[in-house]
């Protein structure tokens, strides 16, 4: 069976002092939580912070994005070598606003799965469609391109060691989210595709959905099936609701809403 996992996307927020705050309120309701695995993205400068604020707590780190190579004259980039000495396990790569905001095509998300794999990395990959997209019937065909990409490039064992997020881009940060249905449609698509190479990794892969997860339709879209958990923006700023999203990930509540 695979295990749940709620990874936090705190995009271009936070601080010193407000990471502090948050940690401290989050770590010790978390460290009660079985069966979940948490991790948390805050921006580039606060990683070594954050990274001391998670010892011993279980929860993992991560990062928002990493360059396609490794080192050199890249003003301003960084690379995945230093996101693993900072204690890094996870980075997000193409997440839309990465490739809505900063132009990265499908190729360049690709070559940045790779290099967090070489890395060391495990890497999320973020695939999804715009409105558009979805009103022109185009859903099933982007999500494959965007993961075609990285099959040719890292192939199918190499996908499957990374993290797949559905996130719908008319969901992120617009308070609609995709239905359960609407979610787990896709999500059976994505392993579908992932079965036509390897069916071991397709049933192995986690795939998590993403896209205004708050406390209150979290548990409904963590019940269907190929639904393994959460990518999360807006709702991880914040200890209560972020809480309230990785306790309905929880395996004991997936055996409530079993049993009412
Ligand atoms: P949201 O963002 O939960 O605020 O919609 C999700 C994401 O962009 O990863």
């Amino acid at each position: 069976m695979r295990r749940k996992r709620v990874i936090g996307n705190w995009k271009m927020n936070g601080g010193l002092a407000a990471n502090r705050r948050l940690l401290d309120e989050l770590l010790p309701q978390l460290a009660a939580l079985q069966g979940v695995e948490v991790a948390v993205c805050p921006p580039f400068p606060y990683l070594a912070q954050v990274a001391a604020l998670l010892e011993g707590s279980g929860v993992a780190l991560g990062a928002q994005d990493l360059y396609t190579v490794e080192k050199g004259a890249f003003t301003g980039e960084v690379g995945g070598g230093m996101l693993r000495e900072l204690g890094c396990r996870f980075v997000l790569v193409g997440h839309s606003e990465r490739r809505s905001l900063f132009g990265e095509c499908d190729e360049v998300v690709a070559e940045k799965f790779a290099m967090a794999l070489r890395a060391g990395l495990v890497p999320v990959l973020c695939v999804g469609e715009t409105l558009a997209q979805r009103r022109q019937g185009q859903t099933e065909q982007v999500v494959s391109a965007q993961l075609q990409a990285v099959l040719r490039r890292s192939g199918i064992q190499g996908l499957a060691a990374g993290v797949i997020a559905y996130e719908p881009v008319w969901a992120i940060g617009s308070g609609e989210t995709a239905s359960p249905e609407q979610a787990q449609a896709v999500h059976r698509h994505i392993r579908a595709l992932l079965g036509e190479f390897d069916r071991a990794c397709a049933a192995a892969t986690p795939l998590l959905y993403g896209g205004s997860v708050k406390a209150d339709n979290a548990s409904a879209l963590f019940a269907q099936l190929d639904i393994d958990g959460g990518l999360i923006g807006g709702a991880s700023l914040e200890a209560a609701s972020f809480l309230a999203i990785c306790q309905a990930a929880s395996p004991r509540q997936e055996q409530e809403r079993a049993q009412p």
